[in-house]
Formats: structure tokens, sequence, C-alpha cells
């Protein structure tokens, strides 16, 4: 029997995953482990939430929404965008999905075909990579350095764009960076791809969550690019998975097709989640998060840089620091399983973010508590 399609080679497993089970496995022994390699927030479902669900729940409200989502969550999202960034938006053009995963998922199944590129960032988020593999796409990873805010210029577009590439997958704010792409050099990606008849798709996830200025969505940009979103993280929801998209509109018979499909439509109760998610009380409570978010960051980055971490960017958002260790090792993987099992601090190591330098980098974690974040750093000052 032939058990294991081709493609299984090309997709890799997250390696912080088997630090995250170890680590699970020291405290099932009695060891005390900071964690700060989890890319979610600690905090839990904000109550309005939860009531809100229970409601739907004993109201019989459990059954298939229409795979694009419900009629009122997609209302709601577009009415975020013209409260939060001053963008009058179609819900028609709003795509409720399980996670930014699957909106991930959605976009690239109706944009690229078997053999075409997608230029991304590298390091970058690692899934985008393996959702290309997945679809039997081939993908340009473009090393990018701190000079450029570790994120893809236009120039750098141009310069790696042949006619075998299909699309340019951004995130802002980075994951495992942290930083923001100008809107400006995005606009001039946006003009070229649109030029190259590409197809652009911006990851927004970390939105909610940037703490210099305010990020602007690439909605503004025009119509003809994907918008990707989740109410994972600023929202803090991560175990309900629902997310959305936003697509030009001639492209979303498409995604509703492929959705019922694939997952038929995402969980009935995470939408009525997300419903509440954007209400007006929950909102307060996510923007005190978001101001411990901040906090965190302004305690963990000089902390991280006095210990001899080199970060030479201070990241304007999401909740990770991305650090170049060299100083400490020659081996970010290594290292990081000798911090875990020496002195129980969990990081992630480069390597799930791609081949651009990994080994030198480390990417930190600030989803613990203040007090938890001094005792990593305590642990570290003491152990370097
Ligand atoms: C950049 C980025 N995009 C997408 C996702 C997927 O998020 P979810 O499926 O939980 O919405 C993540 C999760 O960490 C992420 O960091």
């Amino acid at each position: 029997m032939r058990s294991r399609a081709g493609r299984m080679r090309d997709i890799q497993p997250f390696r912080v995953m088997e630090l995250l089970a170890r680590a699970r496995k020291l405290e099932a022994q009695g060891r005390d482990i900071v964690h700060m390699e989890i890319g979610e927030p600690d905090f839990p479902t904000p109550a309005p939430v939860i009531d809100a669900v229970f409601r739907a729940i004993a109201s019989g409200d459990v059954h298939y929404t229409p795979a694009t989502g419900l009629p009122v969550l997609r209302e709601a999202i577009a009415g975020y965008y013209l409260r939060h960034d001053g963008v009058a938006l179609d819900p028609a053009r709003v795509v409720v999905t399980p996670g930014a995963s699957g909106a991930l998922l959605l976009v690239l199944g109706v944009v690229l075909d078997p053999g075409e590129a997608v230029l991304m960032a590298d390091p970058g988020y690692p899934c985008n990579r393996n959702f290309v593999h997945f679809l039997d796409g081939r993908t340009r990873a473009i090393p990018v350095t701190a000079d450029t805010g570790y994120q893809l210029t236009a120039q750098q577009v141009a310069q790696h764009w042949d006619e075998t590439t299909a699309a340019v997958m951004v995130a802002s704010p980075s994951n495992p960076t942290g930083t923001l792409i100008p809107t400006g050099e995005l606009r001039q990606i946006r003009d070229f791809v649109a030029r190259q008849g590409g197809t652009l798709i911006v990851d927004e996830i970390y939105h909610g969550l940037v703490y210099d200025g305010q990020a602007e969505t690439a909605l503004t940009l025009g119509d003809d690019l994907f918008v990707i979103n989740s109410f994972s993280k600023y929202f803090g929801l991560t175990g309900w998975r629902v997310g959305w998209l936003v697509a030009p509109a001639a492209v979303v018979p498409d995604l509703d097709k492929l959705a019922q499909n694939l997952f038929l439509a995402a969980p009935t109760p995470s939408q009525h989640a997300a419903l509440a998610a954007l209400q007006p009380d929950t909102l307060v409570i996510l923007d005190q998060r978001r101001e411990a978010f901040r906090q965190r960051r302004d305690y963990l980055l000089p902390a991280l840089r006095d210990i001899g971490f080199d970060i030479p960017m201070s990241p304007q958002g999401a909740f990770y620091l991305y650090a170049n260790c060299e100083r400490f090792t020659a081996d970010s993987f290594q290292f990081a399983t000798t911090l875990l099992e020496e002195i129980g601090v969990a990081v992630t190591p480069g390597l799930d973010f791609g081949n651009n330098q990994p080994e030198k980098h480390l990417r930190f974690a600030y989803t613990t508590s203040r007090e938890r974040l001094e005792e990593g750093v305590q642990r570290l000052k003491a152990y370097l």
C-alpha cells in the first residue's frame, strides 16, 4: 500500500512542538518552565464572549452556517473595518474561515496552479511554505534583514519575480519579527504585482496588536488584493478556530465553492464567539490586554539586549522578539534545547522560520505575565 504522497517530503513539522512536548514532560516531572515559545495570548476568553456563546448554544444555534460564514458576522467584520480603519467594505467580500489558517489555504487554493511560485520573506511564518507545497506550488523565500525591517521591498519583489510567479505573501506585523511593512512600500509592491497580473496576499493577523502608531490595512490600497485576519491573536480566541479573509469581489464564488468542499463552514459556536468579540464591551477588555502586551514588550526588549542578545529593530507589534544569539552559540536549535534543559526557559529556535541564518536566531514570545518574563530573564542572565 502506498501510504505517503511525495509532497509530504517538502512539508516540515514545527520544531518548536518538539520543544513544547519536552517542556511539558519536564513540567510533569515537577520542573518550573518559563514559556516564551508559544505564539498565543495567555489571557482567558473574555467573559462577554463566553456569555454570548452560551446563549447561542442554548437557543439551538449550532447548525451549519453558509460556507462563507454567518451573514451577521460578515457584516460585523465589515463594520469593524469602517470604525477602525475608515474603510467601507461590502460584507459580501468577507469570508469567515476556520482561523487565518483556513483563510490562507482557501486563498492559495483559488490562486495557485501546480508548479507556480509564491514569493515570501525569510524569516517568515512557517506554515505559508507548507501550504504552498501542499498545493504543489513552489516557494521562493527571499532573505530579509533588519535593514528593511525584515519585510520584502518592492525592489526585491521585482528582482525575484518571473513568469512562473503567481503571488506574493507578506505579513504585517510579521511573525517572527513583529515588524511592520511601511504602507508606501506595500503600495509599490501592490502596483508591481498588479502590473504583472499576479496576486498580493497580506496577512494582518497581528493588526490589533500594534504598539507604535497604527497599522493601516492593505484594503486602503485597492480592492484587488487579499487580506487575511483572525480572531486568534488580538481577539485572543486561538482555540475557537475562527478567522476571516477579505477578497476581490469576483473571487468570492470560487472561495465559497472551495470552502463548501474543504470545511463546509467555520464552527458555528465560534462564529458567535467572534461576533461577541467585535462588540464594544469586549473591545474594551482587548484594548487593556494590548496595553499589557505593550508593557511586556517594553520590559523584555531592553532586558534581552542588556544580557547580550542583538535585536536590531524595535518591533512595532505582534508579541515576538527576534533575537540574534550568535554571541552565545553557533547553533540556536541546540542552544534552545540547552536553555530548556538547564534553566527551564523555553524559546523558539530560528529554524522554524526559514533558511536565512536560522542558527543565529531565537524567537521570544511575550505571551506570559511580566512576572514570568522577569523570572525567565533572571535565569538567562545567571546562566549566560
Ligand atoms: C502570521 C500568521 N498567520 C497565520 C497564523 C494562523 O493563525 P490562526 O489559524 O490561529 O488564525 C499565525 C499563527 O501563529 C500567524 O502567526
